[in-house]
């Protein structure tokens, strides 16, 4: 028989191993099959593709569609969004679903509003949102930094900057967490949770347009009167997205950087270091190295080939589902040196963490400054902050999108109240 990676025993996939550490299953795909097709939990089939260039190329092809009409097998629709019934429902058809020009005209509307500069101004009350959430568990000395902090930040950041009024944000905090929870479990909450959020939406629309204030959603409404359509499902749609991709990532941002950061103590004291000297250079790189080692997002988002195309010598056919890699890709060290080493201090680091090509992330700026936000103000607030469990026996979430602590169990210094 030809030595080819058929004949070897390929490392099993999707197991609680995987959960906790797919780094080693992802070195050997990359090195024996860069372009796999795979069954995955669901039972439908798509390809893994691992390598760094491969996944660019993938993330950047025209060919490959976000829209599961072109899937060959799209009765999978279920397992793709996590959220039943909602596939073609006003919801799903949102930037990360569609293809030119809806995307274009959509992701140009939302870029007008969703600009560097709100997220600049934005940055202190990302600040009040992270002490506050601090002050909330800073005396008792012990937390679980996924459940008192990494999960609230995000929602309530989220909610501010959309303008959802903080009298109902608690609501988006129990949808959201429904949906963070058994995202890939029992639908039947989940589908209630969404149809509750979409409920919510379309009213706060309504209100904005009658009502504008100083928030995105109002905004997205001005820049669709000047000229350029969007209607109410897509302004409602706008906004789920924006919640949705902005939300789980950011938790396991956090989440996945301060566990990696409590397990590598030298990177972390030059890193509190840096911090104790006023210095912000090492922050910001550090934030990058800790997407790259360890990012929320394990795979993009589904994508279908319109038509035959080769990629990284493989043929994939029209009707195909593929996956993009972005953890496998990230650790490429055709791409990478060391890759495996975490390296706070990392130049060349043009890592796929937001993705690549015209679906790159909208949300990086502010993701990047509640990450940096997070874990400077945790480092510094709780300087030693340090593990309460067992790294083996914390659990990871094991969902195919993402990847993230269940829970991360922290003790520290109690500061006086
Ligand atoms: C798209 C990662 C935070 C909004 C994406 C994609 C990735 C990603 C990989 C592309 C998916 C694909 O091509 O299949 C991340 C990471 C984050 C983060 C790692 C946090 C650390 C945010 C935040 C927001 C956001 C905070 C908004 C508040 C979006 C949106 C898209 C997107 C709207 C779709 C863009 C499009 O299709 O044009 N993100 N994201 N993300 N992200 Fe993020």
């Amino acid at each position: 028989m030809p030595d080819t990676y058929e004949n070897r025993p390929v490392p099993e996939l999707f197991s609680w191993e995987f959960a906790t550490d797919p780094y080693p299953a992802y070195a050997w795909l990359r090195e024996h099959a860069p372009v796999r097709r795979t069954r995955l939990p669901s039972g439908v089939e798509a390809w893994l593709v691992t390598r760094y260039g491969d996944a660019r190329q993938a993330l950047a092809d025209a060919r490959l569609s976000k829209d599961s009409a072109h899937h060959a097998g799209s009765d999978h629709a279920k397992g793709k969004t996590g959220i039943p019934g909602e596939r073609k429902a006003e919801l799903m058809t949102h930037l990360l679903n569609i293809d030119p020009p809806d995307h274009t005209r959509l992701r140009r509307l939302v870029s007008k509003a969703f600009t560097p500069r709100r997220v600049a101004v934005f940055a202190p009350r990302v600040q009040e949102l992270t002490d506050r959430l601090i002050d909330g568990f800073a005396a008792r000395g012990e937390a679980d930094l996924i459940h008192d902090f990494a999960f609230p930040l995000p929602i309530y950041a989220i909610c501010d900057l959309l303008g959802v009024p903080a009298e109902d944000q608690d609501d988006f905090r129990d949808w959201a967490g429904m949906m963070i929870r058994h995202g890939g479990g029992p639908r039947g909450g989940v589908a209630r949770s969404v149809k509750r959020m979409r409920g919510y939406l379309a009213e706060l629309i309504h209100r904005k347009r009658a009502n504008p204030g100083d928030d995105l959603i109002s905004d997205l409404i001005r820049s669709s009167d000047h000229g350029e359509h969007l209607t109410e499902n897509e302004a409602a749609a706008m906004a789920f997205i924006i919640l949705f991709a902005g939300f789980e990532t950011t938790v396991n941002l956090i989440g996945n950087g301060m566990y990696t950061l409590m397990r590598n103590p030298e990177q972390r004291a030059r890193l509190q270091d840096s911090l104790a000297a006023g210095e912000t250079g090492l922050l910001a790189t550090g934030v990058e190295e800790l997407l790259r080692y360890d990012g929320p997002v394990e795979l993009a988002t589904w994508r279908y080939a319109t038509e035959p195309l080769t990629l990284g010598g493989q043929r994939v056919e029209a009707g195909d589902a593929v996956l993009v890699v972005l953890a496998a890709a990230d650790r490429d060290p055709e791409r990478f040196a060391e890759p495996d080493v975490l390296d706070l201090a990392r130049r060349d680091n043009q890592h796929l963490g937001y993705g690549h090509g015209i679906h790159y992330c909208l949300g990086a700026p502010l993701a990047r400054v509640e990450g940096q936000t997070a874990l400077a103000t945790l480092l510094t607030r709780l300087p030693d902050v340090r593990l309460a469990e067992d790294p083996a026996d914390l659990r990871w979430r094991g969902g195919l999108i993402m990847r993230g602590l269940r829970t991360l169990p922290v003790q520290f210094t109690p500061l006086s109240e």
